[in-house]
């Protein structure tokens, strides 16, 4: 699915936040990246996250799954090492990165206690960890996003490559837990403290963690 849609992937987040996504990236890499880290960024993804880290002067690996994904983040950077593998199982040694971050990714993972400890098992102690993720807002958003997100994304897969992944996106988010759930497993993973902030009108988390 990720292979499939890799060629309008960018477009569509622009899109779908309404350009917001660039912010909320340099947020979340400005929030847990300092120069000369070791970072990794995990479910790379077309790289944009990757690019952030960087930017805060970290030394930045990138991993995801997807082929398609990473050939679009391989044209974006040389600088940043691009690597295939799962979440699940990384391809790197105990305590090997001083941050890791995770954008719109932790939600795809079949199992989420296990990525987490991973992520958790390939930090120093005292590195950090910052998790971007969509989750459903309450309040004066939930009606307009509703109709934004079970509505008309859906609507637009049926029209653009990769189609059904804009069905599966809402369904996705539905099955994610909410901020303080996530909070509750990123701890049990071996993060403390574990604080959070809403993005976006509350569309979005921006979740830190430090290794124990
Ligand atoms: C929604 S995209 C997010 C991309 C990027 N992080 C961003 O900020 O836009 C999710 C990415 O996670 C990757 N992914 C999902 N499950 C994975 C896993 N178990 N291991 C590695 N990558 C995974 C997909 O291939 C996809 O590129």
């Amino acid at each position: 699915m990720f292979d499939r849609i890799a060629p309008v992937y960018d477009a569509m987040n622009h899109a779908m936040s309404a350009g917001l996504d660039r912010r909320w990236r340099r947020l979340t890499a400005e929030a847990v990246v300092a120069p000369g880290d070791r970072v990794l960024d995990a479910c790379c993804g077309t790289g944009d996250l990757a690019l952030a880290a960087q930017a805060e002067g970290g030394k930045v690996t990138g991993l995801d799954f997807s082929d398609g994904m990473l050939e679009r983040a391989r044209s974006k950077s040389s600088e940043i090492e691009w690597t295939r593998g799962d979440l699940l199982r990384l391809p790197f040694e105990d305590a090997a990165f001083d941050a890791v971050t995770v954008g719109f990714g932790v939600r795809n993972v079949d199992d989420l206690d296990r990525a987490l400890r991973e992520l958790r098992r390939v930090l120093k102690p005292g590195g950090r960890l910052a998790i971007l993720e969509i989750v459903r807002p309450h309040g004066p958003l939930a009606l307009f996003y509703r109709a934004w997100f079970d509505g008309l994304v859906p609507l637009a897969g049926k029209v653009l490559p990769g189609g059904a992944a804009y069905s599966y996106l809402p369904a996705s988010v539905r099955r994610f837990p909410g901020p303080a759930e996530l909070t509750g497993r990123v701890r049990a993973a071996g993060f403390h403290p574990v604080a959070h902030r809403l993005l976006g009108g509350g569309i979005v988390v921006l979740l830190i963690g430090e290794a124990r």
